[in-house]
Parts: C-alpha cells; sequence; structure tokens
C-alpha cells in the first residue's frame, strides 16, 4: 500500500491492519497517552478543494499527534484561482518535497490523477461521487468497536445513495468484511447499476430497517443534484428521515450512525443524532482523527520499506 486512495483495491487483511492499529491510537488519544512520533521529519500537505470540517481537522490533527510537519494549502488563495491546473499544482508542491499529500477534489477520479503525478504517498479525503476511503474506516471502527465485530452484520445504508462517496466506499468495505448490507432510499436517488454490490434495496424505511444491527443515514447532497428530481424536505423527512417510529424496526440495540454534515430534521430527527443511547455520530468524529493516524503511519512505513529495498 503506497497511497490510500480507495477501498476498491484494499484487501480484507489491509483493511484490518489498519483498523487494528487505529484502535491502539483511539485508546492512546483517549487517554491523552499520545507518544508516537511516527511521522517526525515527515511533511504533511492538505490541499482539499471542497469545504470540509471533519477530514481537515482530523487529518490536520492526526499528522501533528504524530510529529509531520502540516501545511493546509488555502487552495481560495491559491494559483489555481489564476487558471493553473490542478497537475501543475500538484507538480509544484512535488517540487517541495512533501511525504504525504492529502487531497480532497470535487471531481471523481481527480486524486487517481494526481497521485500517479508525484512521488509522495497521496491520501483521497473525498472525491467526487466516488471514494471516501478514510471514512469508509473510520465508520468501520467505530461499528467494530460497538459491535465487537466487523462481519455478519444487518447494516441499512439510507437515504442519498446517487451522490455520495460514502455509501460507495461503505459498500465496497462492509462487503469485504462479509457483512449484508441493504441500501434504502426513493428509486431517484439509487445509482444505476447498484446491483453490482450485492446489497439488497429497499423504497420503505420500516421494511428496510427489520431487525438490522447498524442504521446509517447519508445526507441529501443537493449540491451534486443537476436538476433531477429533488423531493421537498418535508416529503423526504417524512418517508425518509430517521425518527423513533422508524427505528423502533430495528433492532433494539441497533446504533445510529451520520458521517456528518448533517442536516436536522431532513434525514434525521435530532432527538435521535443526539441520544448517546443509539447515535455514535461523536465516536465517528473521534474514530477520524485515530484512522487518519494509522493510514498515514502504514503508508510512511511501507514508502520506507520500499525505498531500503530500492537501496539493497
Ligand atoms: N464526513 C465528512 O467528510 O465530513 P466533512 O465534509 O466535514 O469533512
Amino acid at each position: 500500500l503506497q497511497h490510500l486512495l480507495g477501498i476498491e483495491p484494499l484487501h480484507p487483511q489491509s483493511i484490518t491492519e489498519i483498523l487494528d492499529l487505529a484502535d491502539d491510537y483511539a485508546d492512546q488519544n483517549r487517554s491523552r497517552a499520545r507518544d508516537s512520533k511516527a511521522l517526525a521529519g515527515c511533511t504533511q500537505i492538505n490541499m482539499f478543494f471542497e469545504n470540509s470540517t471533519r477530514t481537515q481537522a482530523s487529518f490536520e490533527i492526526a499528522g501533528k499527534r504524530l510529529g509531520a510537519d502540516v501545511m493546509n494549502m488555502a487552495m481560495q488563495a491559491s494559483s489555481i484561482k489564476k487558471g493553473e491546473t490542478l497537475i501543475d499544482t500538484a507538480l509544484t508542491l512535488n517540487a517541495m518535497h512533501p511525504d504525504l499529500l492529502v487531497v480532497r477534489h470535487p471531481h471523481s477520479g481527480a486524486v487517481d490523477l494526481l497521485a500517479q503525478k508525484v512521488n509522495c504517498a497521496v491520501l483521497n479525503a473525498g472525491d467526487g461521487r466516488h471514494e471516501h476511503p478514510t471514512q469508509a474506516l473510520l465508520d468501520a471502527l467505530t461499528i467494530r468497536r460497538s459491535k465487537g465485530r466487523l462481519h455478519r452484520l444487518n447494516i441499512a445504508i439510507c437515504g442519498d445513495i446517487a451522490h455520495s462517496r460514502v455509501a460507495r466506499s461503505n459498500l465496497i468495505l462492509l462487503g469485504k468484511m462479509e457483512n449484508r448490507i441493504r441500501l434504502i432510499g426513493p428509486a431517484t436517488l439509487m445509482p444505476a447499476g447498484i446491483g453490482e454490490f450485492g446489497a439488497e434495496v429497499f423504497h420503505d424505511m420500516q421494511e428496510g430497517l427489520k431487525d438490522v444491527d447498524v442504521v446509517m443515514m447519508l445526507r441529501l447532497q443537493r449540491e451534486r443534484m443537476d436538476g433531477g428530481f429533488i423531493p421537498s424536505e418535508r416529503e423526504y423527512y417524512h418517508r425518509y428521515g430517521l425518527n423513533a417510529e422508524k427505528l423502533s424496526h430495528a433492532k433494539p440495540d441497533a446504533i445510529v450512525m451520520h458521517p456528518g454534515p448533517m442536516n436536522r430534521g431532513v434525514e434525521i430527527d435530532g432527538e435521535i443524532a443526539d441520544d448517546l443511547n443509539r447515535s455514535v455520530i461523536q465516536e465517528q468524529v473521534e474514530m477520524g482523527v485515530a484512522v487518519r493516524m494509522a493510514a498515514m503511519d502504514i503508508l510512511m512505513r511501507n514508502r520506507r520499506q520500499a525505498a531500503k529495498e530500492a537501496q539493497a
């Protein structure tokens, strides 16, 4: 593993390796026993071409906790605004010899393309509708810590599946780990070719949530809907918004997840989101730092090992 561009190329063993290390980092973070300097001497550049709160902040904290020098590129103030291309920007930064580039971009495939042009580790922080691998990993760690396992669970992913890179990465990861996935949402928000993932599709929340262990809600991504059918928020909440009645169809100990940012009263009732007996939304944020620490640590170890082998 030299880059983290998506979940698709990862073997289940690599996923477990990242989660095991992240589990240790999560315990260290919680107890404030943060003594690893795995990224000391490394330069990490964060390039976010789309807005972010959780992902950008947690990558920055993760790098700093491991001793990296972290730079957040202010993309709005960069020469991108003067017409410089993504690739020229990446080549310019590459010439300054960073060790890690963390990239979020609105276009699917942009991060893969960039990774082919630079000679440092690249981490995909979300590209268009394609993948958001660290989100799926942090979701997996949250599930594993809550449920004690990451296999043979019934997991419902609900809402705007069509526009969601979070749904795509989770579908791939949770499928690789042999869980049973249900996708719930209106037909207009299901992507074409959804059958290839082997998930069951439901258009009725009560039916789809029956006896699930995990309820993963998604944000309605209006910014990615280009003129297609957009339900009114009131209608959407009525049919697909998670409230106590709909949640009562899941198992009594089912956990509620949301990657954030949340639209309270659209895809989820605020009381459900805040109910710490069911909601693990804040734990997802907490696991985000640990997973990003683990991913960057492993990538840098692999790169050092590859460099050593190349010299030998
Ligand atoms: N979940 C997620 O990617 O959130 P941000 O857009 O705030 O980074």
